[in-house]
């Protein structure tokens, strides 16, 4: 018996190397951390419990058959954070490069298979030269299994994707089937072709960083949500990230406990509004005053930067919130703005987390380059996401409500549970002063000018839309965090299905 468990002790720490030591010096020497590592900093001490660690390869050819290593390039099993399941996989660079062979796609698979089987999130940690050279077929053949597994747990279990080296060809379209992105700064790349191909086919010469290192992710292309400044951090942010998500589609939100009075009084909302329309104030300041101890989990905040997006708490329970910003681009919607919404909305609804959207939105973002690029199906998606939204959805008006942009904002007529105004909002069909230049075309400008008092007077202002019922109750700013928790509270078993359909067919 002693002997048996000697040998066990040996084979696994011989698997514990990976790659061995020189290659763990050389992944070190980058300033990274090894896929083992990793997992210990991103889950509970001593929670992490491997499977498949002795699995190797099966390929016969280029003399792979002499170079066996176990565990054959990616570390999997399930683990803890904050005393709750996640099942994780961890691409080991000292192995092959950390490249996906057959077998190391199908140890990914089990992962996700686990996963859902239990109903718990996935952590995949991405570090990998891509496809196996060797293996050829065999390797993209795993790689579309694992795309395959990670669609069908969309919408069940939370999938998050930490790129934290390379992440090229095939490999970035499982990552790009998950949920949330983050990456780190000047060590993770993601890209389809990678810049010598570039330069051979297009003659453009671009760095890795450039072409799709992380602070390009996170800011051009959306492809990526946060860039981190190192792995530690990364792996911290995705520690709190998990404890705002429930385990799976069939759970309710975590629940934390909170010292934060649920009616906490927040007078300086009160005067946050500034005198002139045109002036722009930061509505991050709303979002911290209302959440549980101001605690704001912000996704894309380096992207399309007039619109916001994250996860809260109210009375310890998450919460997504949406709001327009009115210091970028005056909070208009556009393009991306619409893109990025829609998505955040529809990842609230498949996981039962309530919705709050503040809106001061003057309408569409106007120009060629948005209608060319095509607004109308773009804006569409986030009006979509909201009108097909089932989960609670409780809407505040601040200040502008304008035209298309207040429809779409989690308006009452696309069900929205609650929807409250500040006595400074307005809603109307557009500003007071282009509506007047319409109406009376042709009129002095001291016409206009009285024109567009008599138009703010009717008009900029909640009473109209109170009058119709499409806002709720006209709240003092002061309230807005006990009349959210309120509401909440109200919503708490709110039950509503939409048609039975294979699948909608928002506009892609
Ligand atoms: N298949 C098999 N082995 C691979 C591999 C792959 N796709 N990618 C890397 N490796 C191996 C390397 O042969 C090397 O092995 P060694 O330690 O025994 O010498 C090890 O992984 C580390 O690679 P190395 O090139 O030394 O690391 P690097 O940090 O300098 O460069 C990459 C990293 C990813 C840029 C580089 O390895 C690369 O270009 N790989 C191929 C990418 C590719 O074309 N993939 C296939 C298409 S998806």
């Amino acid at each position: 018996m002693p002997d048996i468990i000697a040998q066990l002790e040996a084979k696994r720490a011989e698997a514990m190397l990976g790659g061995g030591q020189k290659r763990i010096d050389s992944q070190h020497a980058k300033g990274k951390l090894t896929a083992r590592e990793r997992l210990e900093i991103l889950l509970d001490e001593g929670s992490f419990e491997e499977i498949d660690m002795y699995v190797e390869h099966n390929c016969v050819d280029f003399g792979m058959e002499e170079t066996k290593i176990a565990g054959d390039g990616v570390v999997t099993g399930s683990g803890t954070i904050n005393g709750r399941l996640v099942f994780v996989f961890s691409q080991d660079f000292t192995v092959f490069g950390g490249s996906l062979s057959e077998r190391h796609a199908e140890k990914i698979c089990k992962v996700l298979d686990n996963a859902m089987k239990v109903g718990a999130p996935v952590i995949g940690i991405n570090d990998s030269g891509g496809a196996r050279i060797q293996e050829g077929v065999a390797s993209l053949g795993g790689y579309a299994d694992v795309f395959q597994k990670n669609v069908l747990a969309s919408g069940v279990i939370p999938q998050l994707s930490l790129i934290m080296g390379p992440c090229a060809g095939g490999a970035v379209y499982s990552p790009a089937m998950t949920d949330f992105i983050f990456m780190v700064k000047d060590s993770s790349y993601m890209f389809v072709t990678g810049p010598d191909v570039v330069k051979t086919v297009t003659n453009e010469i671009v760095t890795q960083e450039e072409l799709g290192g992380a602070v390009t992710h996170t800011t051009k292309t959306s492809v990526a949500d946060v860039a981190y400044e190192n792995e530690i951090e990364a792996l911290l942010a995705a520690r709190d990230f998990i404890d705002f998500m429930p385990l799976s589609n069939r759970e309710e939100v975590p629940e934390r406990p909170t010292a934060d009075p649920w009616d906490r009084i927040e007078d300086s909302l009160d005067t946050l509004i500034p005198a002139n329309a045109n002036q722009p104030y930061d509505i991050h300041e709303v979002i911290r005053k209302m959440l549980d101890e101001g605690d704001f989990f912000e996704v894309q905040p380096a992207h399309a930067g007039n619109i916001i997006c994250g996860f809260g708490r109210m009375e310890g329970r998450t919460v997504g919130v949406v709001a327009n910003q009115p210091m970028v681009l005056a909070g208009c919607l556009d393009i991306n703005a619409s893109k990025k919404a829609a998505r955040f909305v529809r990842y609230c609804d498949a996981f039962n987390i309530p919705i709050i959207t503040l809106v001061d939105v003057p309408g569409f973002l106007p120009g060629t380059s948005q209608e060319h690029n095509g607004i109308i199906k773009h804006g569409a998606k986030l009006l979509f996401a909201y009108a097909e939204a089932t989960v609670p959805k409780i809407t505040i008006i601040t200040r502008k409500a304008y035209g298309g942009a207040y429809d779409v904002m989690a308006s009452k007529h696309l069900r929205g549970d609650l929807n409250y105004a500040w006595p400074t909002a307005e809603i109307a069909v557009m500003g007071a002063k282009g509506a007047v230049e319409i109406i009376f075309r042709g009129k002095t400008e001291e016409e206009i000018a009285e024109k567009t008092q008599e138009y703010e007077a009717r008009f900029a202002n909640p009473f109209i839309a109170a009058q119709k019922g499409f806002v709720d109750e006209v709240i003092l700013p002061h309230s807005t965090r006990r009349r959210v928790a309120l509401g909440l509270r109200k919503l708490r078993n709110k039950e509503l299905e939409n048609p039975w359909k294979k699948h909608d067919n928002i506009p892609l």
